[in-house]
């Protein structure tokens, strides 16, 4: 596989080839993915659950995000690396573009953020300034506490329509990747049809152009619990590589989300 561009994405989206992501932390699990061409790696805040042990991702900070991504960017040949900024690490534009510049220098090739309309001058600054960016929008974790609980949105009408106006801003604005969380698999498709940059579900059902799991969940270590749109490919395969491997086919031949992954 030669190495994983936004421009090489963007070619996929346009030919209709589905690419796949997984969460990565640590050189050794971003080696072995790469090697199987998973095209993009998350350093997900997600860590501050999977490896620290917390109930949501909010005490996260950016130093821990760059400790990973250092360690996750020895480990990579060709994906694409993005690194999450935490909670509070982007409220304004001037903190935004200083921690995505410090994930930047640790070796991000792109940096997440989740939030729509509020996020558009921080989208811009940064992107003018040599930093991509990948929105997030949906069941944006960092908000649990606004949500009231790790909730499926966009289940009505109005916040449908909110989140797909949202996307398009987002893109409008510079964003060149776009993660949807935990929606319905039909707004999910809208979206996905109604932008050109790539889109990648998670919960968000089989029509988005990528999909991304976190890799405790792809090989059922989460605590015991797999979330209903997750799959335990160890389980099904029973060797690491074998279940990268797995992930990685049934999303190309559409197989992986199946009905039993997604929300209505
Ligand atoms: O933090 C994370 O791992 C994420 C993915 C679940 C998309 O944001």
């Amino acid at each position: 596989m030669a190495k994983v561009t936004t421009s090489s994405l963007l070619k996929m989206k346009q030919e209709g080839k589905k690419f796949t992501a997984l969460t990565a932390y640590d050189a050794s699990f971003a080696g072995a993915f790469d090697a199987e061409g998973i095209e993009i790696l998350l350093v997900g805040d997600s860590l501050g659950m999977v490896l620290q042990g917390n109930e949501d991702t909010l005490p996260v900070t950016t130093d821990e995000i760059a400790y990973h991504t250092r360690s996750v960017r020895r480990g990579i040949k060709q994906s694409l690396l993005i690194a999450d900024m935490p909670f509070m690490s982007y409220a304004t534009p001037e903190q935004a573009m200083h921690n995505a510049a410090i994930l930047m220098q640790a070796g991000a090739n792109m940096v997440k953020l989740e939030g729509g309309q509020w996020l558009l001058q921080t989208v811009t600054m940064l992107t003018e300034r040599g930093i991509p960016v990948c929105a997030h929008l949906g069941l944006t974790p960092q908000s649990v506490n606004v949500f009231g609980g790790f909730k499926i949105q966009g289940r009505d009408e109005a916040n449908a329509k909110r989140i797909l106006e949202e996307a398009k801003a987002l893109q409008a604005a510079g964003a060149q990747l776009l993660v949807l969380e935990c929606i319905p698999a039909s707004l999910a498709k809208t979206i996905t049809q109604a932008l050109t940059i790539p889109v990648i579900g998670i919960g968000a059902g089989a029509d988005t152009d990528g999909q991304i799991l976190v890799m405790h969940d792809v090989l059922g270590i989460s605590s015991g619990y797999i979330p209903k749109f997750s799959k335990n490919y160890l389980a099904q395969t029973g060797e690491i590589r074998a279940a990268v491997k797995a992930f990685k086919e049934e999303v190309a031949n559409g197989t992986f989300p199946g009905k039993e992954h997604t929300f209505n």
